[in-house]
């Protein structure tokens, strides 16, 4: 019999570290743009943190007014809309919605199937961060799951920013990743937090396949830096190799500003060029990572 040749499914990349402010949104953002630009993938971002940081940093308000009319975000992927109360649960939930319904086109590649795509956060996440009981919740996340493995078969990569927490969510995104980018910033307090979060995802009955676990290390300072915690990173017996060798410098251009909503990389300031050189090592590093570089 001659083997058929079934395309591989795209990785699910989830943005993760439960420790907030690291930089999930600024690498799900900024570094997923340039990634398929470069590799010319059709990127699929998704806005999985109720605060939904992504969405806000590239998309305008207004804009995101009309998508919410529209109920094209991730809470309808999550349960059908109209949603009714913060507090209860659909009950005989319908297979997901199809992935057009609930997304948003941000760049497409002329004559090229490379595209970057959104589904938009909504606040009205934080509902499954109230709601305490894990058999309600177990059809939403089987929907979710599904969704995400519909997405896997028509888009080349898969990201998901999660939010800063061990919640429902985390749990949703642990199950569908097939990688976790675990962003981490020089401070004395990482290692730790790797430790927590490394025990968090070995120890989860739930779990058929362990995410591969990719750290990367943000924030770091282009001049007057200690890399006293890097080396202990790198030196590492379990975490030395799982940590990418380029980092993510610190750059104003990647700290978040209220005045321009869009990707850094797009926005024209003298600097842009260092920013995105870096920007670009990192992004095909992670393209090799995930197998999706050619
Ligand atoms: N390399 C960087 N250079 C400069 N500023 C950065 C960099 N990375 C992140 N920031 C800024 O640091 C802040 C926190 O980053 P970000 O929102 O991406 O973190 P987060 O992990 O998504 O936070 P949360 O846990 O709240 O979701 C933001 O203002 C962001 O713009
Ligand atoms: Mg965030």
């Amino acid at each position: 019999m001659v083997a058929k040749n079934i395309p591989a499914l795209a990785p699910v990349v989830a943005v993760l570290n439960m420790k907030g402010g690291v930089g999930k949104t600024a690498i799900s953002a900024h570094v997923m743009r340039v990634l398929y630009l470069k590799l010319l993938k059709r990127t699929l971002l998704i806005d999985f943190d109720p605060q939904f940081n992504l969405t806000q940093t590239v998309v305008h308000q207004a804009t995101y007014e009309n998508l919410k009319k529209e109920n094209r975000t991730i809470l309808s992927v999550m349960e059908p809309a109209p949603q009714t109360s913060l507090f209860t649960i659909t009950t005989n939930l319908a297979p997901p919605p199809p992935l057009a319904d609930v997304s948003v086109l941000l760049k497409k590649v002329k004559n090229n199937p490379a595209e970057l795509r959104l589904v938009p956060g909504d606040f009205g996440l934080v509902k499954y961060s109230l709601i305490d009981d894990a058999n309600s919740l177990k059809p939403v996340k089987n929907r979710f799951v599904t969704f995400v493995a519909n997405a896997r078969a028509t888009m080349d990569l898969v990201c998901i920013d999660c939010n800063p927490s061990s919640s429902f969510m985390t749990l949703c995104a642990l199950e569908v990743a097939t990688h976790l980018l675990i962003p981490v910033r020089p401070d004395r307090f990482s290692i730790l937090g790797l430790e927590l979060l490394d025990a968090f995802v070995s120890d989860l009955p739930t779990l058929k396949q362990k995410p591969k676990q990719l750290i990367v290390l943000n924030g770091i300072p282009r001049s007057n830096y200690n890399p006293a915690v890097e080396n202990i990173l790198r030196s590492h017996p379990k975490f030395g190799t799982r940590t990418l060798s380029t980092p993510l410098y610190h750059s104003s251009l990647l700290a978040a500003n209220p005045s321009y909503t869009g990707f850094a990389t797009d926005k024209l300031v003298p600097h842009r060029l260092r920013v995105t050189s870096n920007i670009e090592t990192l992004a095909m590093e992670i393209g090799k990572e995930l197998g999706i570089s050619s």
